[in-house]
């Protein structure tokens, strides 16, 4: 096949077209010494630093310096002076700096209520707040709602008249929302005294039961507003 018009071979006809007089005497040596001279050059350049994305100018990769504060956090009624990195959760502090366990993780991005906690007395969602934001409130978890618990259940304290609703009615399947169910409700009768099957749903919608354990928690929640005569009442 012949050369198109200049002299130029398509790679369909580069086989078969005829050398044309513009075309450089090109011999497989000359090929070879050309690549082997291009790699030298750019190897070269690299060292030098005059070539873009070199390891010179490759971003660094190391980890951001962690910034970190001293807070007071005030859990159940007790003062805690801790260090924390300044992008921790409250639910983070509470689980792993205090041990207090009774809030969980559950999506951990504000979606289902399983890290509901009371602040001042309204719940919240601890996953979704920092703990440095926290200071000189007052926060109520579920390990600290019944009256002269100690450290843990059966050491002659009360639980409170949510919980033992929950109790009664068997409010619960695995239990892993009901801490949070719990403050819900207890911040829901706070300001609540005659709830109704409508509100109690409306109120408690934040908070997934994944076990479906929706009517009886509902039962629990209005067995518990006849009950708690102003000891649902949490610090504000
Ligand atoms: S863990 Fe906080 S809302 Fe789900
Ligand atoms: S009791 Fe299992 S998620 Fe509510």
């Amino acid at each position: 096949m012949e050369p198109s018009a200049g002299g130029r071979c398509s790679v369909f006809s580069f086989r078969s077209c005829k050398r044309s007089p513009a075309m450089p005497n090109w011999s497989r040596r000359l090929f070879l010494l050309s690549s082997v001279s291009s790699t030298l050059l750019v190897a070269a350049a690299k060292r030098l630093g005059l070539v873009r994305g070199s390891a010179a100018e490759a971003p660094s990769t190391s980890a951001p310096e962690v910034q970190t504060a001293e807070i007071v956090l005030t859990v159940n009624g007790a003062d805690h002076r801790l260090s924390v990195d300044l992008r921790t959760t409250l639910l983070d502090v509470l689980r792993d700096h205090l041990g207090l366990t009774g809030a969980k993780k559950g999506c951990d991005l504000g979606q289902c209520g399983a890290c509901t906690v009371l602040a001042g007395g309204r719940p919240i969602n601890s996953c979704l707040t920092f703990a440095v934001m926290q200071q000189g409130k007052t926060i109520t978890t579920i390990e600290g709602l019944g009256e002269g618990l100690g450290e843990g259940l059966g050491e002659g304290g009360e639980l409170h008249p949510v919980q033992e609703a929950f109790i009664r009615h068997d409010a619960l399947q695995c239990g892993y929302c009901t801490p949070g169910q719990i403050l819900s409700a207890v911040a829901f009768l706070n300001h609540e005294q005659e709830p109704t099957d409508d509100s109690i749903r409306e109120w408690m919608s934040g908070t997934l039961c994944r076990c479906g354990a929706y009517p009886n928690i509902v039962e629990a929640v209005k067995d518990a507003a006849r009950r708690v005569d102003g000891h649902a009442a949490v610090p504000l």
